[in-house]
C-alpha cells in the first residue's frame, strides 16, 4: 500500500485547477505487478519479430486483467491480428518490447474499451510500436489501422511510448474520463490523415509529447471537458487544433500551455464550417512558433470541410496570452486570423502579449471577421453584429522573438520509406524539463518487470 502511494505521485494534483480532479490510474503499478505478471511469452507469444503476437497479448489481458500487469518483455514481435482488450478492471500493460505491424486489416491496432484503473506504458521508456505506415502511404492510401485507441477507459495512464508511422491515426481517446498522457513521441509521415493526439473525453492530463506528421498534433474534439494541455513540441506537425467542429457542440474547460510549434501547418486552429453548439473557456498561453504557415487561426468558414447544417459554432471567452515568435510568411497569411460565423459572432475574445513577426518580406496581416473582445483587430461591445477587418503591421512587434528548440527537424520524414524509431525526448518546450522523469529512471521498486 505504501508502495502505491509513492508510484502514484503528487504531481496531478499540482497540475491546475483546469482538471476537475485526480487523473492517472487509482492504483500502483507495483501493487498490480505484486498480484499477478502475465508474460506474452507464456501465452504463445515469441520475440522472433514474426510469429504473431496479438493471440497471445488476448490471452494473457484475460488472464490479468482484474488486477495485473501483461508484459511484453524487451524484443521484435510482429502484431499480425488486431487486439481489442475489454473489461480490465485495475490492471497494466506493460510494452518493453517493439510491436512491428505486419497486419493488414483497417480498424484499430490495439484498441482498450470498458477498463479502469488502468496504465499502459514502457517500463523501460523503449517500448514502441511500428505502424510502417509508409506502405500505405507510397501507394497514396492513409486509409490503414490505426495505433491506438482508448474507449470509455477510467483513471488511466499512458507513458513512455514511442509510435511511429502509423498507416492512419496514432493515439485517439474516445469518451475517457480522468487520464493522463505524458513522455511520448509520436512519429508520422510527412501528409495528412495522420493524427498525432485526438481526444474527446473528459477530465485528461497530456503533458509532455512531441509530434511529428502533418495533421494534428495534440487536438481536443467534440465533445470535452476539462482538458488540459501543456508541454508539447510539435516537430514538424499539422499543429494543435480544436475540431473540426460541426453540430452539437460541446467543448468547456480547455487550456493549452507551452506548446511549442516549429514548421507546422498552425500554431492552433479552431477549425468549423457551419454547425451549432458552443466553445468556451478556453485559455491558449505560452505558445512559440517557428516557421508555420498559420500561427493563431480560428476558421469558422474552414473551407477544407465541406458546410454543415446551423448558424456557427458559439465561440465564447477564448483567451489567447503569450504568443511569440516568427510565421513563415505574413503577407500570405498573417500572425491573427480570428474569422469567426457571420450569424453567430465570437465573444469575450483576448488577445494578449502577443507579438510575432514574418521570416519573409516586411509586412503581415491581423483578421479579424465577426468577433468581439479586446486585442489585436478584434472588436470590443455589444452589438454582436458581423464585420471584417484587415490590419497591415508594418513594424515588427516590440519582444517577439523567442527560443529555438535545439535540434528542429530540417527536413520532414517522407511518406516512401520506414520512419526510424526515436527515443523519448526530455524536453519539449524550451527551458522546460518534463514534469515526470522518465520510466527508465524510476526506482525497479516503480517498474517491477520479471527477470
Ligand atoms: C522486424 O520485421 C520488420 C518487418 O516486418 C523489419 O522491418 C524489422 O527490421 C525487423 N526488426 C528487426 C529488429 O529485425
Ligand atoms: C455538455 O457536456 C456536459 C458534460 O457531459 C454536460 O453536463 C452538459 O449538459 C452538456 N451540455 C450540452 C448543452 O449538451
Ligand atoms: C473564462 O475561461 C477561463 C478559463 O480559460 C475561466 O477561468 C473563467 O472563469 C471563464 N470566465 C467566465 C466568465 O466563465
Ligand atoms: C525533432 O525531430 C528531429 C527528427 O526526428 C530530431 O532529429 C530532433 O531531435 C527532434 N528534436 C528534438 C528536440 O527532439
Amino acid at each position: 500500500m505504501l508502495a502505491s502511494l509513492f508510484a502514484i505521485g503528487l504531481a496531478p494534483l499540482l497540475a491546475t485547477a483546469q482538471l476537475s480532479g485526480s487523473v492517472g490510474p487509482t492504483t500502483s503499478y507495483a501493487s498490480k505487478a505484486d498480484n499477478k505478471i502475465c508474460s506474452v511469452l507464456d501465452y504463445g507469444g515469441v520475440a522472433d519479430n514474426s510469429t504473431d503476437v496479438g493471440p497471445a497479448i488476448s490471452s494473457a489481458w484475460d488472464e490479468c486483467k482484474d488486477g495485473g500487469v501483461v508484459y511484453i518483455p524487451p524484443g521484435d514481435y510482429a502484431l499480425d491480428s488486431w487486439v481489442t482488450l475489454t473489461g480490465g478492471s485495475s490492471c497494466a500493460i506493460n510494452l518493453d518490447g517493439i510491436i512491428y505491424r505486419t497486419g493488414t486489416d483497417g480498424g484499430n491496432m490495439i484498441f482498450i474499451e470498458h477498463t479502469t484503473d488502468f496504465e499502459l506504458l514502457s517500463s523501460t521508456s523503449e517500448g514502441a510500436v511500428q505502424g510502417f505506415g509508409y506502405v500505405y502511404h507510397a501507394d497514396g492510401s492513409i486509409s490503414g489501422p490505426r495505433i491506438l485507441r482508448l474507449y470509455e477507459v477510467v483513471d488511466f495512464s499512458v507513458h513512455d511510448l514511442a509510435l511511429v508511422d502509423s498507416p492512419s491515426f496514432h493515439f485517439s481517446m474516445d469518451t475517457c474520463e480522468n487520464g493522463e498522457v505524458y513522455n511520448m513521441i509520436i512519429r508520422g509521415g510527412n501528409e495528412g490523415g495522420l493524427d498525432g493526439i485526438d481526444v474527446w473525453s473528459t477530465n485528461i492530463w497530456i503533458h509532455d509529447v512531441e509530434v511529428t506528421n502533418k495533421d494534428e498534433c495534440v487536438t481536443v474534439k467534440s465533445p470535452a471537458q476539462n482538458i488540459l494541455v501543456e508541454s508539447i513540441y510539435c516537430n514538424w506537425s499539422g499543429g494543435c487544433a480544436m475540431g473540426s467542429l460541426s453540430t452539437g457542440v460541446n467543448i468547456s474547460d480547455i487550456t493549452y500551455r507551452n506548446i511549442y510549434t516549429w514548421s507546422s501547418n498552425q500554431m492552433y486552429m479552431i477549425k468549423s464550417n457551419g454547425g451549432d453548439g458552443s466553445v468556451s473557456n478556453v485559455l491558449l498561453e505560452n505558445f512559440i512558433g517557428h516557421g508555420n504557415a498559420y500561427s493563431l487561426d480560428v476558421d469558422q468558414e474552414w473551407s477544407s470541410m465541406s458546410t454543415v447544417d446551423g448558424d456557427g459554432v458559439q465561440l465564447n471567452n477564448i483567451t489567447f496570452s503569450n504568443w511569440k515568435g516568427t510565421e513563415a510568411d505574413g503577407a500570405q497569411r498573417g500572425p491573427i486570423k480570428v474569422n469567426c460565423a457571420d450569424a453567430a459572432p465570437c465573444t469575450d475574445i483576448t488577445i494578449e502579449d502577443f507579438a510575432m513577426w514574418t521570416e519573409e518580406g516586411d509586412y503581415q496581416w491581423y483578421w479579424c471577421e465577426s468577433a468581439y473582445g479586446e486585442g489585436a483587430c478584434l472588436e470590443d461591445g455589444d452589438d454582436y453584429t458581423s464585420y471584417t477587418t484587415t490590419v497591415t503591421v508594418t513594424a515588427a512587434p516590440t519582444g517577439y522573438s523567442a527560443a529555438t528548440m535545439a535540434s528542429d527537424l530540417t527536413a520532414a520524414f517522407g511518406t516512401g520509406s520506414p520512419i526510424p524509431i526515436p527515443a523519448i525526448p526530455t524536453s519539449f518546450y524550451p527551458g522546460l524539463t518534463p514534469y515526470s522523469a522518465l520510466a527508465s529512471a524510476a526506482a525497479t521498486s516503480v517498474y517491477p518487470v520479471r527477470a
